[in-house]
């Protein structure tokens, strides 16, 4: 392990200028530095880099971290090697923690990345020693290489197998980590038991969950007993299955070179079109296509392109992803849908059909566009005055949806067209501005921030604040408020020292990066606003009234629940009545204090 305090020192001693300079060209605009993003192509520049803050950010792509972060991304290495590299390059000596030297406390000592890990590599060394279970991969077509590459394992069977694994089978961060369940009786059990396991990976790097699926070997199984053919760990503070999508992790390399991403529906579709030489296939987790995955698949690539099974739930699924993409779709960029012959899956495509007929469907797929026109006429009869009403008031909303201008644009065009009306008729029916609409604030989508979020944003960006930290947090199981509550631990410990990348440091590999990141994001776009320090400080104080606010409601709320089932002492009644005289709360701070 690196020690913690190391890698503090060595975000303050790189500067991410010279970092970044040794593979982007950069130019100097203001403050910071600008360059084209390495991480999408693009014609104008849109990739920043902040010398005060120690991160760069891209304002077309959302690329956005610190020193450690870009050379991960840029040059694919892991997070330890990365900071070697850097460490090497600025000429410091890595320091180790000591295996026995306290580690700082955070997430109530649970580190989940970790047990994730241990019990990956459990699974994938089970799977050496399962002939069965090398058998059936290998009857799917799957080389030793390919199944490395997604670090597919094995889960024997047995109840208890991760007994052997943990030191402390009935430790709760292992209940916590999804991968065991507890009976009626408080007993404990392994999720997953005789299925081929695949580790799920974030972006970043860090297995957040399995996949387990059965090896359905012949037909003396019993369906019952095995339960269903996949199953995926539960909803983890680690892993939520509308924001992840399988194979993301290890196809990055792939979609960049390719400049598109093809996204399917299951994890043996994944990879065997690696298997294949299709790298740059991802698959959402047994759920629908959400505008996250959307948001997430267009920061990696341009061209995305969703491949279903030709049958009916292929294509509510496909409608689902289209509804889904109209609010993310910008110009320039672009999406369309897959379907698959009857009964195939991209699998058994592949497999039939090898790459080049792969590739080839690929080639033809439906625009975006046409795809949503095809359905919506073909729910509706085009040649009668009524059904052309109805195709015309059954895109109003989906149309309303998109945000891309030009896009937006052409379809109305089109539907004018279809409907035998001119455009100026049906932008009159639309009510829509004839002017191109705003382009809707890049993907991080503005939303009136939570208290929580507020407070989290402003440490971000003025650290020092957490000196004049003087609120109580409400008890919020919330994972905004747990942050908060972590971030301002961290920050007490020696506030002069920490910055914005620092910050993220802290938190990589637990369950709040991700949340910090985003933060983080949407620092940048308010950063265009200029607050100055003293907005920056009022704000502050304003957050924290509105804190003052929450615990006095609190405690109304508790006294009052309290009377309810008993007398309350004196004290306790000229507490109460202390606490009503405060004014009436205004609307403003009812409403943002309202979490
Ligand atoms: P499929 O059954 O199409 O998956 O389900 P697949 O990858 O083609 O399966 P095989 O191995 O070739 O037979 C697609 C996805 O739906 C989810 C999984 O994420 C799966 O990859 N799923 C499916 C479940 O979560 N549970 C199930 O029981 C079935
Ligand atoms: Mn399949």
């Amino acid at each position: 392990m690196i020690a913690q305090s190391f890698i503090r020192d060595l975000i303050n001693r790189v500067d991410i200028v010279g970092v970044v300079e040794r593979h982007v060209p950069l130019k100097k605009a203001g403050a910071n530095y600008v360059a084209r993003c390495p991480f999408h192509s693009e014609k104008t520049p849109s990739f920043t880099v902040s010398p005060g803050k120690q991160f760069y950010h891209c304002f077309g792509c959302g690329a956005h971290g610190n020193a450690i972060d870009f050379v991960i991304e840029q040059t694919g290495m892991g997070f330890a090697e990365a900071v070697r590299d850097l460490a090497a390059s600025v000429g410091m000596k890595v320091v180790e923690d000591k295996p026995d030297a306290p580690r700082r406390k955070r997430e109530e000592d649970v580190d989940l990345p970790a047990i994730m890990l241990q019990a990956a590599q459990y699974y994938k060394s089970e799977l050496k020693h399962s002939e069965t279970a090398i058998a059936y991969l290998k009857n799917r077509g799957l080389t030793g290489e390919i199944a490395a590459h997604f670090g597919i394992g094995y889960a024997p069977p047995g109840w208890q197998n991760l007994a052997s694994v943990f030191s402390n089978y009935q430790d709760k961060a292992l209940l916590a980590a999804g991968l065991v369940k507890e009976n009626e009786e408080g007993r404990r059990y392994d999720i997953f038991r005789d299925r081929i396991v695949f580790p799920i990976w974030n972006e970043r790097g860090t297995i957040i969950g399995f996949g387990g699926r059965v090896l359905d070997s012949g037909a003396s199984i019993d369906k019952a007993q095995e339960g269903p053919k996949y199953l995926n760990s539960p909803e983890t503070p680690l892993f939520e299955k509308g924001r992840e999508l399988y194979g993301l992790f290890q196809a990055r390399k792939a979609i960049r070179e390719a400049g598109k991403v093809v996204v399917v529906e299951g994890y043996m579709d994944v990879v065997a079109l690696a298997q294949h030489g299709i790298g740059y296939a991802v698959a959402t987790l047994g759920t629908a296509t959400t505008g996250m995955h959307v948001q997430k698949l267009l920061r990696h690539a341009d061209d995305v392109v969703f491949c279903f099974d030709g049958d009916e739930a292929g294509q509510r699924a496909a409608w689902r992803a289209l509804e889904n993409s109209l609010p993310q779709i910008t110009d320039g960029k672009n999406i369309s849908f897959l379907f698959l012959p009857q009964g195939e899956d991209p699998d058994s495509f592949v497999r039939k059909n090898g790459t080049a007929g792969f590739e080839k469907l690929l080639g033809e797929a439906l625009p975006l566009s046409a795809f949503l026109l095809r359905e919506l006429s073909a729910r509706v009869d085009l040649k009668s005055q009524e059904g052309r009403a109805r195709f015309l008031q059954s895109a109003r909303p989906l149309v309303s949806k998109i945000i891309a201008p030009a896009l937006g644009l052409m379809l109305r065009k089109r539907l004018a067209e279809l409907a035998g009306v001119s455009q100026s008729e049906l932008e009159a029916l639309y009510q829509i501005k004839l002017q191109a609409r705003p382009q809707a604030p890049q993907k991080y989508a503005r939303k009136a921030p939570s208290l929580a979020r507020k407070l989290l944003r402003l440490l971000l960006y003025q650290p020092q604040l957490a000196a004049n930290f003087d609120a109580v947090l409400p008890d919020s199981p919330q994972g905004e408020f747990q942050a908060l509550k972590q971030l301002l631990e961290f920050l007490c410990d020696d506030p002069h020292l920490q910055n914005h990348a620092v910050i993220i440091e802290f938190f990589r590999g637990t369950a709040h990066e991700a949340l910090l990141r985003e933060v983080g994001r949407e620092l940048f776009m308010w950063d265009e606003k200029k607050l100055g320090e003293e907005d920056m400080a009022r704000e502050f104080a304003g957050a924290l009234d509105q804190l003052r606010e929450l615990e006095r409601h609190a405690k109304i709320d508790a006294l009052r629940s309290k009377s309810e089932r008993e007398e309350l002492t004196s004290e306790e009644k000229r507490q109460y009545q202390q606490l009503l005289k405060r004014e009436p709360v205004t609307a403003e701070e009812r409403e943002s204090g309202a979490i």
